[in-house]
């Protein structure tokens, strides 16, 4: 069925703005059939304001977009009955059990009869919910009310589905097993736009797009987006007799920064992430510079750089570009 050159969601200039601020700014973004498309981006990145408007519930203020063939401004219903989406904050019904849940929603949706039974039993199966039919869905875990919020969203077979922070708040476990679900949908060629604040969700993605102050900056597949950032990066822990916690980072930090071959420092917990332009030549500049202060790199190890690195190198060069 599915086309996987086609492109199922196109926006132009797509742009929302409020009061005080451009939530939305320009966004040019293609998305094809049968992708899961990542994106992602600090908070107040405008990630939700895009989603809102591509699922038709929120007035662009300019550009436009096409969904699965119709035109977001003049043919919202239809794209309405192509896309399952579900926001950060859905709302389930606490009082009614999850068959309930599944019921009501397949009437706001206008599924009946044999079709409606098929496809809340094939439903509850895929979210793994079958024990739980009866369940309230006030008393399920976290985990599981996002994956009847999933199965929700999906009672009318939408070709496209919206999540919004999908696992936000979920046990990692949980996160893992909602991700198998998408898994299989992206198997069998749903197209889905997932909103991430995660790394490792973006990792996923067959392609992500990276959002900053409404703006688009990256988009790409991973891999992609992992090759964007220049250089060969080492890690170590810093280690000294006099200095320990923060200021030790902090020292480390300082002085490498300024150090020549150095494009770029990032700390994770108590390790130092150092982008170089040549491991094998600067290693040691690095370690006599750290040694004045009687610092010493211990575990160093060369690693590759991952979404998280590449996210963080992006988002702050973005960010002294707009200071200059
Ligand atoms: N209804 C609204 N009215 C005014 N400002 C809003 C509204 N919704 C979002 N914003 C602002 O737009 C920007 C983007 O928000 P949002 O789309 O929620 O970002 P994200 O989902 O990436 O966290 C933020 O500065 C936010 O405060
Ligand atoms: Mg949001």
């Amino acid at each position: 069925m599915s086309n996987n050159n086609q492109v199922i969601i196109k926006t132009e200039n797509l742009t929302k703005r409020f009061k005080n601020v451009t939530a939305v700014d320009g966004l040019n973004l293609e998305i094809k059939t049968g992708h899961i498309f990542g994106l992602v981006g600090p908070d107040g990145a405008g990630k939700t304001t895009t989603m809102r408007m591509l699922a038709a519930i929120m007035d662009p203020s300019a550009g436009d977009a096409v969904i699965a063939g119709f035109n977001l401004r003049k043919q919202a219903e239809q794209i309405k009955e192509h896309i399952g989406y579900m926001a950060q904050q859905f709302a389930l019904y606490g009082d009614l059990s999850v068959l309930e849940n599944l019921n009501f929603f397949a009437d706001v949706y206008g599924v009946r009869g044999k079709t409606r039974r098929e496809r809340i039993e094939q439903l509850l199966n895929f979210a793994r919910l079958t024990e739980f039919t009866e369940r309230r869905a006030g008393r399920l875990s976290g985990g599981m009310k996002k994956k009847l919020g999933l199965a929700c969203a999906l009672i009318h077979s939408p070709d496209i589905l919206y999540l919004d922070e999908p696992t936000t708040g979920v046990d990692p476990v949980s996160r893992r097993e909602f991700w198998d679900i998408l898994a299989n949908l992206h198997v069998e060629g749903t197209t889905i736009l997932v909103n991430t604040p995660y790394m490792d969700e973006a990792e996923r993605c067959s392609r992500v797009g990276l959002m900053h102050n409404g703006r688009l900056i990256e988009q790409g597949t991973p891999n992609e987006i992992k090759a964007l950032i220049p250089g060969e990066l080492m890690e170590f822990k810093p280690v000294s007799d006099h200095l320990g916690g923060v200021g030790i980072l902090r020292k480390a930090d300082k002085i490498l920064a300024n150090q020549e071959g150095v494009l770029e420092v990032q700390t994770y917990g108590d390790l130092m992430h150092v982008f170089v332009d040549n491991i094998e030549q600067r290693r040691s500049q690095l370690e006599t510079a750290l040694a004045r202060e009687q610092i010493t790199m211990a575990n160093f190890r060369r690693t590759a750089p991952r979404m998280e690195e590449a996210f963080i190198s992006l988002i702050s060069k973005m960010e002294s570009k707009q200071v200059e």
